[in-house]
């Protein structure tokens, strides 16, 4: 028997319901392949604020550097929006992604063959929409110095800076390759090489980086351009790297693609071994509490954990299996129907844990 420990970090919102599910699928995991996986809970977010008075408390950091890997479901909410920026919830998760160093964000974006009619796309743009987004997720434009607010001139301004150093560049691009070795081998490095000077260095850095991975092709393309080729032939991406910004932004506009934010997991690695793996989703706060969240983003993030960070590849495979199962088979919660016939929460859990 393998025992492996969990934070779960549930959040707010739907957060809480949509991690129970990914629990349950996980739990039956655990009996069907004889391994015992521990969940220690942590408050994160604006229910750590309500109850200690921070988003990401001391026991919640323990709890997650003690793990062997980290569920976590959404935080925020019109709550805490009053709350002055170091104070708000999201600090929750990005403390955590600093403690832990996770730069390397990885989203697959996977178009369900059952979900085709989902897409507001047409049917031919999106069928067989397979590929993965990674994002550099602690540095770039979001985190550079200097980052202020002055007054010149009797004007004020305001200053974001969008820096990187080449071993930051490096370490996400090896990522990128790594993935694209167990995929269809293509890594597309989207930068804004004819304006930035960080995205030259770029460009050079994931060059130079490819030399030490011949079996992949590499190729760069300009961020305006990859926001409509992602639209118009999707199908052409295999693996995306890019900048915190241009990540952020183009991993949203991918999401359309399959339809729902709802089915959307991700995984945020460093160089710890300890992951941290959620939902692309925020907390929802229009459906939280209401049964009616689709738990199906939460629960392949929980597959993202067992491949990805606990290295139990069968087991993952067997709950990607079980999603597409679900889906063949008619079951769709709120967001991917109009049919009044939608499933619940929890419904659509105890299918997927059938499957
Ligand atoms: P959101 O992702 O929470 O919701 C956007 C829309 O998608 C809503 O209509 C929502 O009902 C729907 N939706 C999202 N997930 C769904 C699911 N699993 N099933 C069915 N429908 C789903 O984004 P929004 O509204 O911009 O933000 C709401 C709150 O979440 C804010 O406080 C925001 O800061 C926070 N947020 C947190 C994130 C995180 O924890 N990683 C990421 C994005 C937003
Ligand atoms: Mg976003």
């Amino acid at each position: 028997m393998t025992k492996k420990t969990i934070a779960v970090l549930p959040g707010d919102g739907i957060g809480p319901e949509v991690t129970r599910a990914a629990i349950q699928v996980l739990e039956s995991i655990g009996r069907l392949y004889d391994h015992e996986f521990v969940f220690r809970e942590g408050l994160i977010g604006g229910s750590a604020i309500d109850e200690k008075g921070d988003p990401l408390p001391l026991e919640t950091r323990e709890i997650s550097a003690e793990s062997d890997g980290i569920l976590l479901g959404a935080v925020g909410g019109p709550e805490w929006d009053h709350l002055p920026g170091d104070q708000r919830p999201e600090q929750g998760l990005l403390g955590i992604r600093k403690m832990l160093d996770l730069y390397a964000n990885l989203r697959p974006v996977k178009a369900y063959e059952a979900l085709i009619d989902a897409s507001p796309l047409k049917t031919d743009i999106v069928a067989g929409v397979d590929f993965m987004i990674v994002r550099e997720l602690t540095g770039g434009l979001y985190f550079g110095e200097p980052k202020k607010r002055e007054t010149i001139d009797g004007e004020e301004q305001a200053i974001d800076t969008l820096a990187y150093k080449q071993s930051e560049i490096k370490r996400i691009a090896e990522r990128a390759f790594e993935a694209a070795r167990v995929r269809e081998g293509k890594v597309l490095s989207v930068d804004k090489a004819n304006v930035l000077e960080s995205s030259r260095l770029w460009r050079e850095t994931v060059t130079e980086c490819a030399e030490t991975y011949p079996d992949i092709t590499l190729e760069h393309m300009l961020v305006d351009n990859a926001a409509m080729q992602l639209i118009a032939q999707p199908t052409a991406f295999d693996v995306i790297v890019t900048e915190n910004t241009f990540g952020d932004i183009l991993s949203d506009e991918a999401s359309m693609l399959t339809g729902s934010l709802g089915l959307l997991p991700s995984a945020s690695l460093g160089a710890t071994g300890i992951g941290l793996y959620e939902p692309v989703h925020g907390s929802a706060p229009d459906i939280a509490g209401k049964n009616r969240a689709n738990p199906l983003a939460a629960i392949a993030s929980a597959a993202m954990m067992l491949k990805y960070g606990l290295q139990m590849e069968e087991e993952a495979t067997r709950i990607e299996n079980a999603l597409e199962k679900v889906l063949e088979a008619g079951y769709r919660t709120a967001d991917i129907t109009e049919s009044t016939q939608a499933v619940t929460t929890t419904e659509m859990t105890e299918a997927v844990v059938k499957a």
